[in-house]
């Protein structure tokens, strides 16, 4: 036996033994007063029944003084092995007769007496039951007669009986202790034996005749009960003590997912080849997506696969679609998928924008849904599921999967590579479940999502959100403290993962602030004391580009010293341009600059620019750095990265942040001036309440920003999913070799 099978036996019989020992040493004392209970009172029945017998003979002989016949009467009497001896005394208390055993210390005690009267003597002959009786003829004494057992013969019974009870209890002790140590050694090995299963992989192999029910079972429960600890350990864990780098990012990969292969899936590609007149040139193109995602890819290598869509793009592929990015200096391949112009139209401005957009952007914006769409959206979704199981050179590689246009890919990658991690990040709000619940194909969006092994939002409230919709639509088992989901017998992990950028160490390859501000007032013919306002979005109808103008507007009512000294200037990068509410928007916004310059410019003074063209992110830096203030009011989005470029780009601890509360950034950002971009005074208030801020309150708030976006920082953001994937991969693993193990238990059962 091993020798912890050793330490859990004496774990057993010891106690065992003590608890035995303590009950005999308590329970003989009692068996020996009880025993002689009995006995006196057995002798004081044989006593009196002997002296009833003896009492007629006596009133006959005593009276004759009949010596002779009296001691044969006493001799036959003695023949009862217990009788010691026998006397006869008379009324005065002298001993008249007596047997020759009669202990010569007794002698008659005490006077005559009525009845009977029973007592213990101890002489040196050993104890002696004495049992006195009167006689009596016609009313008067004659004497009585005294009757003495002997009750050495109790002794001995009773060191009998102690010893019968103590072999008793010693006979307990020892079978029981034989049956605990049994029973213990079969325990422990079969504990022994799953665990060594579950080392080696065959959790599912267990000995023939051992039934489901056997001791194992506890070990199941204790291992699910761990593991749902780990993992709710696991999110409560703070890890944001460390400074995510893209070295530890990469460091992390190789370890925690033995992951040489990364692949991310999104509909916008990070490079855009375009035509110009100067010949091809490459672009970034104006999404938060990109932004994030791209400096992830450069620390982790692996293939970046996403739809080409610039104008040469074609050309500048391999034959595989394939090309190194960055141009540069590559880091990594991008992997362009083409679509015909049916396919963008049906997935992409269809049922992602028209769709899926206003769905979940509470901006008041109708969505619309065709079923033709929809199968575009589905087709499309599986063309971009093949080019990732084409792309895999592994069966279980990590892919990352982005946005709203790849709904129904994770299960499509799930179903032709199980073993893959598959971690979808949602870049836009997910809505509450009535909203969602509108979308004909709510099921198969949802069901689509979670053969995603993470599925990750921007904020706590969107987990919820998701949560909340999947228990309404779907037959799922949810584990809210987990926050897992158990769909098909897959586990996802639906987490919060709030996105950020990518923390610039120094800007000393960006112009300094002095020539910013310089440089962007003279291009505009504004006078170097002119206080600027910068707004960066694409023209889309979630950011709050009009509530902003309006902002404008009213501020500039309120505090008419402002006019012809504050100028905000709007870069918005046109964004899905075909569709109808894109260019009525468009429309819309072009209208209301008119009239507000209208309204409050004069000579070359106009209160807004509006630049809406595509702009890199140099330039787009040049004019954070000029700006006093950034304008961020959007109606509804899920983090929003500009309003953390922004703060990224003022080394100089300057400048003002005003930021909707209704972005995920507002979760995070406190020192921002929050408001509701519905509430136009309000936002009014806050704007002129930044362009007049001390420049020490403007340094505290924006030191403290910073310090933020530094800590929390793009790699953090993919760290913690990487990091979190591994340690789900793993669950997933023990959790499978458990089912496993469960069903071939059953089969064998049944
Ligand atoms: C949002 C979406 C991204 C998208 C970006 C630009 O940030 O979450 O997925 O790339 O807008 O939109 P576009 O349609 O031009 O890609």
């Amino acid at each position: 036996m091993p020798l912890q099978s050793f330490r859990l036996t004496l774990r057993f019989v010891l106690p065992l033994a003590l608890v035995l020992g303590l009950f005999a040493y308590a329970v003989v004392p009692l068996v020996d007063s009880l025993t002689l209970r009995w006995f006196v009172r057995d002798l004081d029945a044989r006593s009196q029944s002997l002296a009833n017998a003896l009492q007629d003979p006596l009133l006959e002989y005593v009276p004759q003084h009949s010596e002779r016949r009296i001691g044969q009467l006493f001799d036959r009497a003695l023949r009862d092995e217990r009788l010691h001896a026998i006397g006869f005394c008379d009324p005065a208390g002298n001993l008249l007769y007596k047997t020759s055993t009669y202990p010569s210390t007794l002698g008659c005690r005490g006077a005559g007496h009525g009845g009977a009267l029973q007592s213990l003597v101890t002489l040196p002959q050993g104890p002696l039951h004495v049992s006195e009786s009167a006689l009596e003829r016609d009313g008067q004494s004659i004497g009585k007669l005294v009757l003495v057992h002997d009750m050495s013969f109790i002794e001995r019974r009773s060191a009998d009986t102690k010893k019968y009870v103590i072999g008793l209890f010693a006979v307990i002790a020892i079978v029981t202790s034989l049956i605990t140590v049994f029973i213990a050694h079969l325990s422990w090995r079969d504990w022994v034996s799953s665990v060594k299963r579950v080392l080696r992989g065959e959790f599912g192999v267990r000995p023939q005749q051992q039934s489901p029910q056997s001791e194992s079972h506890p070990f199941e429960g204790d291992l699910r009960a761990l593991l749902h600890e780990f993992n709710v350990e696991r999110r409560t864990r703070d890890d944001s003590t460390h400074l995510w780098t893209p070295e530890k990012l990469r460091v992390l990969l190789h370890e925690e997912l033995a992951g040489d292969e990364v692949l991310v899936v999104s509909n916008r590609e990070p490079y855009l080849h375009m035509r110009t007149r100067n010949g091809i040139e490459v672009q970034r193109p104006a999404s938060g997506l990109v932004t994030a995602v791209e400096p992830v890819m450069r620390a982790c290598s692996g293939t970046w696969i996403a739809h080409g869509s610039g104008s040469a793009d074609k050309e500048s592929v391999d034959r595989n679609d394939r090309v190194p990015v960055p141009p540069n200096n590559p880091a990594y391949t991008l992997r362009r998928v083409w679509l015909s112009r049916e396919e963008e139209k049906g997935y992409y401005y269809g049922f992602a924008n028209e769709g899926l957009w206003p769905l979940c952007h509470i901006a008041h914006v109708r969505p619309v849904f065709r079923s033709s769409d929809w199968e575009q959206y589905v087709a499309v979704n599986q063309r971009f599921a093949d080019a990732v199981v084409k792309e895999a050179r592994t069966d279980d590689p990590v892919v990352l999967v982005q946005d709203y246009h790849f709904a129904l890919l994770p299960r499509m990658v799930r179903d032709a590579l199980p073993k893959a991690t598959i971690i979808t990040f949602w870049h836009i709000p997910w809505s509450n479940p009535e909203s969602f619940g509108i979308c004909p194909w709510r099921e198969e969006i949802l069901e689509g999502l979670l053969g995603s092994t993470i599925l990750g939002f921007h904020t706590p409230f969107h987990c919820k959100n998701f949560l909340e919709t999947v228990d309404r639509y779907l037959e799922t088992r949810i584990e809210h403290e987990a926050s897992t989901i158990s769909f098909g017998g897959k586990l996802t992990q639906v987490e919060h993962y709030p996105i950020s950028i990518a923390w610039p160490e120094q800007m000393h390859d960006q112009p300094g602030i002095e020539e910013c501000r310089i440089s962007v007032r003279e291009e505009h013919g504004l006078p170097a004391d002119h206080l600027l306002g910068i707004g960066v979005d694409r023209l889309d109808y979630t950011k709050g580009i009009l509530e902003r103008f309006q902002a404008v507007e009213r501020m500039l009512e309120a505090h008419s010293n402002l006019v012809g000294k504050f100028t905000m200037i709007q870069i918005a990068a046109p964004s899905r341009s075909s569709l109808e509410e894109y260019q009525n928007f468009e429309a819309r916004v072009r209208a209301m600059v008119q009239r507000i310059n209208a309204r409050f410019g004069s000579g070359n003074y106009q209160p807004i620019i509006l630049k809406a063209e595509h702009h890199d992110a140099d330039q787009v830096n040049r004019y954070f750095r000029a700006a006093e203030v950034c304008m961020v009011t959007s109606l509804h989005d899920g983090m929003n990265l500009v309003a953390k470029e922004y703060i990224a780009a003022r080394d100089d601890e300057r400048g003002v942040l005003v930021l909707s509360q209704f972005t995920g950034a507002a979760r995070e950002l406190h020192e921002a001036l929050l408001v509701n971009p519905y509430h136009i005074e309000q936002s009014a208030e806050s704007l002129y309440r930044a362009v007049t801020m001390p420049e020490v309150e403007q340094r505290d708030r924006m030191r403290s920003m910073r310090s933020l976006v530094k800590d929390f920082n793009i790699y953090r953001w993919a760290g913690r999913m990487l990091l979190d994937a591994a340690r789900l991969r793993q669950r997933e693993r023990i959790m499978t070799r458990i089912r496993s193990h469960s069903r071939q238990s059953l089969r064998r059962v049944v």
